[in-house]
């Protein structure tokens, strides 16, 4: 896969880039990132990418010339279609099913902005897809570039090591990073349950124990602990991932 991403602020973006696990994938070829400043192609003497608001109003808007131009530079690149993405608080919330399906697209091209907005004529000239990482309002499409990006890259395969995605955790939604299965996905429409609680050493600490069953090396005990407590902390937690 090759994921392009244009930025007023690449340098931002870029170390997150090279880090742990999506580091490590781009090194070993399962990706291949790319950060564009879209200040680059901009025309303006001052590189200005924003301008304000026909009609007035607060704030600046982010203006067509250099996004088009750069869009249609990045994706000459590579002859491989992209899917174009705006980042967007106004666009579709991204999820697991969401990000499983773009991990199947052979290249992205993320667009992240700044200011109020971007000039309509980007949404409608550009036909992206738009998607929001949630309903708050970021000041800048950034942050919302890197989360897709890792939780796609993730999903490409051979990018999490057999340690990372053991069966035993996959039917749940993780913390420590396992992918949900896709069976999982499609029949839970988005997402199974919750993970289990996790114990590590020591056995006890400030006065709490780790749960016995968890000790005697009982593997069917385990599992269903595991899954009770996976759906238990479900129900509590999040009823709408069981409903769905
Ligand atoms: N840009 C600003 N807020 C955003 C959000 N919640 N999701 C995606 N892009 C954004």
């Amino acid at each position: 896969m090759r994921i392009d991403v244009l930025t007023l602020f690449p340098e931002v973006c870029e170390p997150f880039f090279s880090a742990s696990i999506l580091g490590r994938a781009r090194q070993a070829g399962h990706v291949s990132i790319a950060c564009h400043n879209i200040r680059d192609y901009s025309k303006d003497p001052h590189q200005k990418v924003d301008d304000r608001p026909y009609g007035g109003g607060p704030g600046m808007v982010m203006t067509c010339p250099p996004i088009f131009d750069a869009v249609e530079a990045v994706e000459k690149l590579d002859r491989r279609d992209a899917t174009r993405i705006l980042l967007t608080p106004q666009g579709e919330r991204l999820d697991q099913r969401l990000a499983k399906e773009l991990s199947r697209r052979d290249r992205l091209l993320l667009i992240a902005g700044h200011y109020e907005g971007f000039d309509e004529r980007i949404r409608l000239g550009l036909s992206p897809l738009e998607l929001s990482i949630g309903d708050y309002v970021l000041s800048g499409g950034e942050a919302a570039a890197l989360v897709l990006v890792d939780a796609v890259v993730r999903l490409l395969p051979g990018v999490l090591g057999d340690a990372e995605s053991t069966t035993e955790e996959s039917f749940s939604l993780s913390e420590s990073g396992s992918p949900i299965r896709e069976s999982d996905v499609e029949t839970a429409g988005g997402a199974c349950c919750l993970e289990y609680p996790q114990y590590t050493r020591p056995r006890e600490f400030r006065g709490l124990e780790v749960p016995a069953v968890l000790i005697n090396g009982d593997h069917g005990k385990i599992e269903a602990w595991r899954r009770a407590q996976a759906m238990e902390r479900t129900k509590k937690r999040r009823p709408d991932l069981l409903s769905e």
